[in-house]
């Protein structure tokens, strides 16, 4: 191995790997940090790498193709793992892996390496996307194969080393978060009878003081792609940052489950996402309003099929390039407005309208407008039955 290009956060596990890397290795160790987040201290994370030894540091941000390659076509796919968890780490890391096969090929590596622990899902999407872009490549997960046993004896390898560490004080919570959503886990959290405590919560508020009168807001669509709020138009990420900041003051998005990680393992994890509970839920509203009945049943198989798919770290396949297209196909008429009341925790949807509507008041009311015919009705039923005529219930 000659030069390896590190996929680094800045955080103690990142910032030994680098030395870690280049004494066990012996090669040039490139780091690489991407902000899908929020944005990071670029200088202060360059110090950081290079203290521990980096020889060249790319910083990133990359929100936008964030949003509009990854958070769009799930969001698209109305994709949520065992209809809960809205995937936000999921598919942050075959962006992470994309560019670390991409910096890998400007760099002339011969090798990549992550800080993924050897008993998460994270080291698989990681490691699979890599596969998938570039089999050639090498990894390598330190974590996985160093003799560190604990917090403490990292902290003094990085003292050791003159390793730059920042002082803060290391939440009892292991967290990765994005503009799509926060996932915390661990500490106090791994007894699954224990509720999560206030300070586990980072982008939400408790409702014990979130505002006691509801908001409402408009979020536009057009051709699928939400373009608006409140009437005013609006770029993809700065919307989702605004309805993470908005939703998060109403308490909005909150979940607590134990969910079955690849690995086999069932884990305790709490999440936050506000931005993405609330355009998920307006996204399937509109849908649901433009869209026939098969095609909406059909969908949501599809869509537990495609949150496996991403959850299992199996982005770059062709399955999910082919479910991608499924959804696309008429997303042209997802357009019109989905009005959400923000209030005690809850998105609600009060309101919706698009110029692609199928519903029909004429048809829906029973008022004096009715225009449905009920003559029809009858025959429908006699030819419906038909095929079950006789057979008598258990
Ligand atoms: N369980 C989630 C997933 O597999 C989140 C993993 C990262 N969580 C964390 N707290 N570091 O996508």
């Amino acid at each position: 191995m000659k030069k390896i290009v590190l996929a680094y956060s800045g955080g103690l596990d990142t910032s030994c790997a680098v030395r870690w890397l280049k004494d066990t290795y012996e090669a040039e160790v490139v780091c690489f940090s991407a902000f899908i987040g929020e944005v990071g201290d670029r200088k202060l994370l360059m110090q950081k790498a290079k203290s521990a030894g980096a020889s060249k540091v790319y910083v990133e941000n990359l929100k936008e193709e964030f949003a509009d390659d990854f958070i769009m076509p799930a969001l698209w796919a109305h994709a949520k793992y065992e209809g809960k968890y809205l995937l936000a780490t999921a598919l942050g890391r075959p962006l992470i892996a994309k560019h670390l096969v991409k910096i890998a090929a400007i760099e002339k590596a011969d090798c990549v390496a992550h800080g993924c622990t050897g008993k998460g899902n994270d080291q698989v999407r990681i490691e699979v996307g890599v596969k998938t872009l570039n089999p050639d490549l090498q990894i390598v997960a330190p974590l996985r194969e160093w003799s560190f046993k604990s917090r403490e004896e990292e902290i003094d390898y990085a003292e050791k080393h003159n390793i730059l560490v920042s002082a803060t004080k290391k939440s009892p919570y292991s967290i990765d978060k994005n503009i799509w959503g926060i996932a915390i886990e661990a500490g106090i959290l791994e007894d699954p009878w224990t509720e999560p405590p206030a300070d586990a919560y980072f982008m939400t508020r408790p409702l014990s003081e979130v505002p006691k009168k509801p908001l409402y807001v408009t979020i536009g669509f057009e051709e699928g792609r939400p373009v608006s709020l409140n009437g005013k138009s609006i770029k993809l990420v700065a919307l989702i940052e605004k309805l993470n900041d908005i939703g998060g003051r109403y308490g909005v998005g909150r979940s607590d489950l134990i969910e079955n990680r690849l690995v086999g393992i069932k884990s305790r994890e709490i999440y936050e996402a506000p931005a993405a509970t609330i355009l998920q839920l307006a996204h399937e509203e509109l849908e649901g309003l433009v869209m026939d009945r098969d095609f909406l049943h059909y969908k949501r198989v599809l869509s537990e099929k495609y949150a496996e798919q991403v959850y299992y770290g199996l982005w770059f396949t062709p399955l999910r390039e082919a479910l991608d297209q499924f959804f696309a196909t008429h997303q042209s008429r997802v357009t019109g407005f989905i009005r959400i009341k923000l209030d005690q925790g809850q998105a609600v949807v009060v309101g919706r309208k698009s110029p692609f509507s199928h519903y029909s008041e004429e048809l829906a009311t029973y008022s004096e407008k009715d225009k449905f015919d009920r003559k029809a009705a009858e025959g429908f039923m006699k030819i419906w039955a038909m095929p079950y005529r006789g057979h008598k219930g258990k």
